[in-house]
């Protein structure tokens, strides 16, 4: 049974810092969030305090009901990750509070739970709450029982809940129960802002509720002072009030810092403002609140502005889950994430789509990443309800957005608010009332926070048409996928924007595949993505078109990458309606992420590394060199480097010198062109999930499997190119989506895309192409004006070449001769031309001339030993802190066999728990919480979970059945 306790992080940061006694107002219930029981499905009887719950499992907090599996108890076909979260569970937690604390008010704070819980203390509900992600708060006090113990039952629902991908299940956060005095701060009711900074001084604003929950009137002195980074005080304020019984006041204060520490990437320093409440010279009440001092701008038409330098956004989407762990949120799995991530170069998080556990950003903060922040995805069902838009936004959306905006308001990190991702009703402007629900949604941000731009996450380049308004509410666009920032620039020419989603590109870590794709969407047939990473979905790019992107257009502040880890659930292109083999490959977790689902790189790793960390030399190979069987065949190699040159050596023969070129000289001048049209297909499913979006562009992309597609059988329609000047040019080149003689049309050309002139032509057709000729022609725009088409059929375009000579097109889609790879050439170092020879495989890479370093990949021997790597080797006891064992096979050299797919299992012994085991294979159907699991490509993770107060050496013994062993010491201390 848990008792009371002293917060000591208060005890040490503030005393030390004030010089102040150690009187503390608030005291938090240690070890709340462990020895609770568990059951699921229709347990009402557990409400009643006396109930028995002896029989239900014993589990800690975090806890996440549905990540033991089985899989496939859903059919959801892998898209929420195949796993059980559905259903109700049921949460018991005992409790003493002292006898001396009867007077104080107790507050529960739950930072989430999946979905839609109601809270019980000693039998009597005291509060509930709908959305899974978002923190809320409890005052229990009435149901209390001081001197004796408390009965805290929490029910879990998710059977409302609808989700795209894995929410999870149950209480997968922190809960806090506080006692505090009845002369309090509200919970999160302490405001920071800095509105002037300069290098001379900064100017801190503090906004303090103070409440008084008792029923007389106290006259109440609120003091701020606040800690610089070292920990000294550089000043105070005292204020005194009057609080009448049961009243609430948000008093002012005005602080002045002389030449501010900023907040930044690179020094992420952080002040404190201490904030107490006295009542007759007692102190009743002390926050502390870390913030930041920075300065930062998001221009329309030069980026991102952090203290008064550009910075390039280098993102990253993230979902919440933590592959094998699920949902239970473990700070220390969220600071691996984000290390990892920085390795690679990353400076900012996108929290897609929902609200991120608080520690988040207090790791943000510690750590100087940028935070998107958002709230919600999609619609109301996203977020538990399922309603109209407009019953969303005027009934439920408001007390999200407050307590996420309070919780979150003063972390220096966080830079923008989002109000949602790709909300399909607003989008589309389905009830007509867009604009107000926009203006709505951001009108309750601005409230709680009137400092930060607002934004959304959007995906329908016509949303952003002025005319519809849509937009105007938002601060900033954010756009998902390809150049739709195109359209909101031109709309909005004095809004910022951010690629939201970029590259939702597939791979597979270890899973090299030799044929090459033809085309971006060119997938495998067997479930796992080429790990070279050459496709992507329909609607995205692969790594290089995207970081082209931001090069080319500065003004766009940056990019996130869907996504940085994968992540449980949408298995695209093994999912749903794009699984061309619905029933033999599902999977259940993503194949977008840089790293897997237990982080460890994929090669892309190394790309971003190597151009978003210029100055830190990169030199990786793909793939690995165990190709036997295929011996004399030519295996792809590829190099990742932040260098501009390299030689190859295959077993000491040179394999050519190859540089970083420029692009070649594309013989279509319509490739990659701004393209419009006059209706644009976009279907959606009923729960807004995009399902295809058939854009102009879509026929200039160089990939014959996707299309620009009108959005209906009107006709004419219009498709047209703007080639971005004058072009002279022979030839053009259609490949229809039907054949050829579906359609009927005029090609116009223009210098200006007002006056059009009809070109004679002489047309082939020829299967699903027309092959136009005419005299040699000037032009900058080019446009295709179809008048009819057969049975009905939408008009519509897979692909245009606009050619100096007359060409068929339709047969030249070999192996990364797409034009579509052409920007490989910039990025990475290729070698088409490399006959498999078992042996050693060695690039040396340069840069400007001079060497930055050589790398190697060796074919491997049998398997041999396995080796286990801790991240860390002294961990915490405090039961939350977690370390990861990454297990390889290796040959007898150390060498790691890259095919090793032996299952493992494991052994704990002494004072740690397994809570988790992966290995990033997407179509894996083994329990992430078995103490078996297979290597997938050589490698695997397994995540050990200290107890709380539980010190020693902790050994890690793993075997394979064919006897291969190893073991690992630990050491877990205290904290
Ligand atoms: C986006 C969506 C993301 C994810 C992604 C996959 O449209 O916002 O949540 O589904 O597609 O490519």
């Amino acid at each position: 049974m848990s008792t009371i306790r002293i917060n000591t992080i208060h005890i040490l940061l503030t005393a030390l810092m004030l010089g102040a006694t150690a009187a503390f107002a608030q005291e938090v219930i240690d070890d709340i969030n462990f020895g609770w029981r568990f059951a699921k499905g229709d347990q009402r009887a557990a409400i009643a305090p006396e109930f028995d719950d002896s029989g239900w499992e014993p589990i800690n907090l975090p806890h996440d009901w549905a990540i033991s599996g089985p899989f496939g108890a859903l059919t959801d076909k892998g898209s929420q990750g195949k796993l059980p979260w559905k259903g109700e569970g049921w949460y018991r937690k005992r409790f003493v509070l002292p006898k001396a604390a009867a007077g104080k008010r107790v507050q529960l704070i739950f930072d989430g739970v999946m979905s839609a819980p109601t809270v019980y203390l000693n039998g009597k509900k005291v509060g509930s709450w709908i959305y899974g992600y978002n923190s809320f708060h409890i005052d229990a006090t009435d149901a209390a029982r001081f001197g004796g113990e408390n009965v805290l039952t929490v029910h879990a629902d998710t059977r409302e809940h609808y989700s795209r991908w894995y929410p999870g299940a149950g209480i997968y956060r922190k809960v806090t129960v506080r006692l505090v005095d009845s002369v309090n701060i509200p919970v999160w009711g302490v405001f920071v802002t800095t509105p002037e900074i300069s290098d001379e001084k900064a100017s801190v604003k503090l906004a303090v509720e103070a409440a008084n929950q008792s029923a007389k009137t106290r006259q109440v002195t609120i003091e701020n002072s606040l800690i610089d980074p070292v920990g000294k005080k550089v000043g105070t304020v005292r204020k005194n009030i009057t609080l009448l019984a049961g009243e609430m006041l948000t008093t002012s204060f005005d602080l002045l810092v002389k030449k501010p520490r900023r907040w930044d990437i690179h020094t992420p320093q952080l002040y404190t403002a201490v904030t107490r409440l006295l009542v007759d010279g007692k102190e009743t009440y002390r926050k502390e609140t870390p913030f930041g001092i920075r300065t930062f701008k998001w221009t329309a038409d030069k980026g991102f502005f952090l203290n008064g330098r550009r910075v390039q956004i280098q993102g990253v989407n993230l979902h919440h889950d933590h592959g094998p762990l699920g949902a239970a949120f473990y700070p220390r799995a969220m600071e691996r994430q984000i290390e990892i991530m920085q390795e690679m170069g990353v400076n900012s998080i996108r929290t897609s789509h929902n609200a991120p556990a608080p520690e988040l950003l207090e790791l943000c903060d510690r750590m100087g990443i940028l935070v998107f922040n958002e709230l919600f995805d999609k619609s109301g069902a996203t977020a538990g309800v399922r309603c109209s838009t407009a019953e969303y936004v005027n009934k439920y959306a408001e007390r999200e957005v407050c307590n996420f905006v309070r919780r979150d308001r003063n972390h220096p990190c966080v830079y923008t608010w989002s109000i949602a991702n790709e909300h399909g009703d607003i989008m589309r402007n389905s009830d007509g009332q867009a604009p107000q629900h926009v203006t709505k949604l951001v009108s309750y941000f601005k409230k709680y926070d009137p400092t930060r731009p607002i934004t959304m996450g959007v995906c329908v380049p016509d949303s952003a048409d002025k005319a519809k308004h849509i937009m105007d509410a938002l601060d900033t666009i954010s756009w998902n996928y390809q150049e739709k920032f195109l359209y909101s620039l031109e709309n909005y020419p004095n809004k910022g924007t951010c690629i939201s989603e970029s590259a939702s590109a597939f791979g597979t870590r270890g899973a090299y595949k030799l044929r090459l794709p033809k085309t971006k969407t060119d997938y495998t047939k067997d479930g796992e993505c080429n790990a070279y990473v050459l496709t992507a979905a329909g609607w995205s790019d692969i790594p290089e078109k995207e970081i082209e992107r931001t090069r080319k257009y500065p003004f766009v502040s940056g990019e996130y990458i869907w996504t940085g880890f994968d992540y449980l659930g949408e298995p695209t292109p093994y999912a749903m309606h794009r699984n061309p083999h619905p029933k033999k490959w599902e999977g259940r977790s993503s194949y977008f992420g840089v790293v897997d689902l237990v982080g460890l790189p994929k090669d892309t790793f190394y790309l971003y590394r190597s151009n978003w960390r210029p100055e830190v030399d990169t030199v990786h190979l793909a793939p690995h060199w165990n190709w036997a069987g295929h011996e004399g065949e030519n295996i792809p190699v590829m190099l990742y480097t932040n260098g501009d040159e390299a030689e190859l050596f295959l077993n000491g023969k040179s394999m050519g010198r190859r540089s970083k070129g420029a692009e070649k000289t594309l013989s279509n001048l319509a490739f990659e062109k701004t393209a419009r049209a006059s209706s644009e297909e976009i279907k959606q499913d009923t729960n807004g999930n995009v399902e295809s979006e058939n854009y102009a562009s879509k026929a200039v992309d160089g990939n014959l499997d996707t299309r620009w597609c009108a959005s209906g059988v009107a006709l004419p329609q219009n498709w047209q190119v703007d080639l971005g000047s004058q072009q002279t040019f022979k030839c053009v080149n259609i490949v229809w989506e039907k054949t050829a003689d579906h359609y009927t049309f005029h090609l116009q050309v223009s210098s200006d895309a007002i006056q059009w002139n009809t070109v004679a032509v002489t047309t082939k057709n020829s299967g699903r192409e027309s092959v136009l000729s005419f005299p040699e022609t000037s032009a900058r725009y080019v446009r295709i004006h179809i008048t009819g088409v057969k049975n009905q059929n939408w008009a519509s375009i897979c692909e245009v070449r606009i050619l100096p000579e007359p060409k068929q097109i339709i047969a030249d889609n070999g192996q990364l001769t797409n034009p579509y790879y052409d920007v490989l050439k910039k990025y990475r170092l290729t070698w088409f031309d490399v006959p498999y020879a078992a042996g050693e495989l060695k690039a040396v890479a340069y840069k400007n001339g001079k060497r930055i370093g050589e790398t190697r990949v060796e074919t491997a021997g049998e398997p041999a030993e396995l080796r286990l790597t801790p991240d860390r080797k002294t961990i915490k006891a405090d039961g939350m802190d977690l370390c990861y064992v990454t297990i390889e096979m290796t040959d007898e050299k150390g060498r790691v066999c890259p095919r090793a797919m032996d299952e493992l299992t494991f052994v704990v012994e002494g004072p740690a728990t397994l809570v988790g085991v992966g290995n990033g294979n997407q179509m894996g159907h083994d329990s992430f919480t078995d103490a078996t699991h297979p290597l997938f490509y050589g490698k695997a993770v397994a995540i050990l979970r200290s107890r709380n107060g539980e010190k020693g050496t902790v050994k890690l013994k793993v075997n394979t059945k064919g006897g291969v062993s190893a073991e690992l010491g630990l050491v877990f201390e205290e904290e």
